[in-house]
């Protein structure tokens, strides 16, 4: 793809223009866009740049493997591998308010960001992989009133007092530009094509306060949606799809036993950008069989329900 190619050398030159001989450490998210990002930025200065993984423990299952594997493996590109999941959940321990936690979560990235980089003898930029439609909707809804309505960690959630630059090359892009160009840098196919993950990770799909515990059965219950997905074809139609755990218990039978457990809401959205999305039309024989597969190997569900919102009038995500 030429305009690819073409915006591939444009950025570099770009990258080296603002960065100079500075050091540059980029925060990877286990996402498509932080990866594609570290890989061009990689490209443009080479050893100038660390990526920093950091663990907040609000990762999908075998996410830290897959990032690791890729970048220390594949590219060789320098990680630093943080878990600073007690800090991070600490911190968010009685936090309910959605835009609290995304705020919360934000600071959190930025100040291990900055722990980070005083380790490796200091940092002048942060490398982020925003998109446009993240730069849009922190500051205001296309169209309508100009309201937040969420404050995306890499954009809105950024303390003012911060110390690094930002370097944010596909500031102008959408998704599907991201995707195309990083097959051009030669991304796995496997890696690109992934669904998109938020920063907050699984926190804005725990409504309501966050614990290990929940996180434990959102995970497991994510990973059987996801298998089952993928199992029938169905991955590359759906733009996003992921498990949401509901505070909410309800009551069931087992056996010949009653159950009080959680229950697991399904989403899964066609969309082009994530500006608007429409919920995916599965059919019926694949959410009761899922559903079933859920309450049977995740411990803590005895509900799965399925979200037939489109964007708008909801958002992808819960939070
Ligand atoms: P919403 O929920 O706003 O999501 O309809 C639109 C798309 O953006 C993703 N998303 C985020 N990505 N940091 C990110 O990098 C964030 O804070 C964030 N919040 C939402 C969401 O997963 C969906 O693909």
């Amino acid at each position: 793809d030429w305009t690819m190619r073409a915006f591939r050398e444009e950025e570099i030159q770009k990258i080296r223009q603002q960065v100079g001989k500075g050091k540059v450490i980029c925060g990877l998210s286990g996402g498509v866009d932080s990866a594609v990002a570290a890989v061009l930025i990689h490209e443009a200065i080479g050893d100038q740049l660390t990526c920093v993984f950091v663990d907040h423990g609000m990762l999908r299952l075998d996410e830290a493997k897959t990032v690791v594997d890729l970048f220390r493996h594949h590219y060789n590109i320098p990680l630093v591998h943080v878990d600073a999941s007690k800090q991070f959940l600490g911190e968010l321990e009685g936090v309910t308010d959605p835009e609290k936690k995304r705020k919360t979560i934000g600071r959190l990235f930025i100040e291990v960001f900055e722990q980070e980089a005083k380790k490796l003898g200091g940092a002048d930029f942060l490398a982020q992989g925003t998109l446009y439609p993240d730069v849009i909707e922190s500051v205001s809804f296309t169209g309508g009133p100009s309201v937040t309505i969420k404050s995306h960690h890499n954009v809105g959630g950024l303390p003012e007092r911060m110390n690094m630059k930002l370097v944010e090359p596909l500031r102008e892009l959408f998704k599907d530009e991201v995707r195309k160009l990083g097959y051009e840098l030669g991304l796995p196919e496997i890696f690109v094509g992934r669904h998109p993950f938020p920063g907050p990770g699984l926190a804005i799909r725990c409504p309501g306060d966050i614990t290990r515990d929940k996180l434990d059965i959102l995970r497991k219950a994510d990973a059987v949606y996801i298998d089952q997905i993928r199992k029938h074809g169905l991955y590359d139609d759906i733009w996003q799809a992921f498990a949401v755990l509901l505070p909410v218990k309800t009551v069931g039978v087992m056996g010949d036993g009653r159950t009080y457990d959680y229950v697991v809401g399904l989403r899964a959205v066609t969309s082009t950008d994530g500006m608007t999305a429409d919920f995916y039309q599965f059919d019926m024989k694949f959410l009761g069989e899922t559903a079933t597969r859920i309450i049977n190997e995740v411990k803590g569900v005895n509900r799965v329900v399925y979200d037939v919102t489109s964007k708008p009038p909801g958002t992808i995500e819960w939070e």
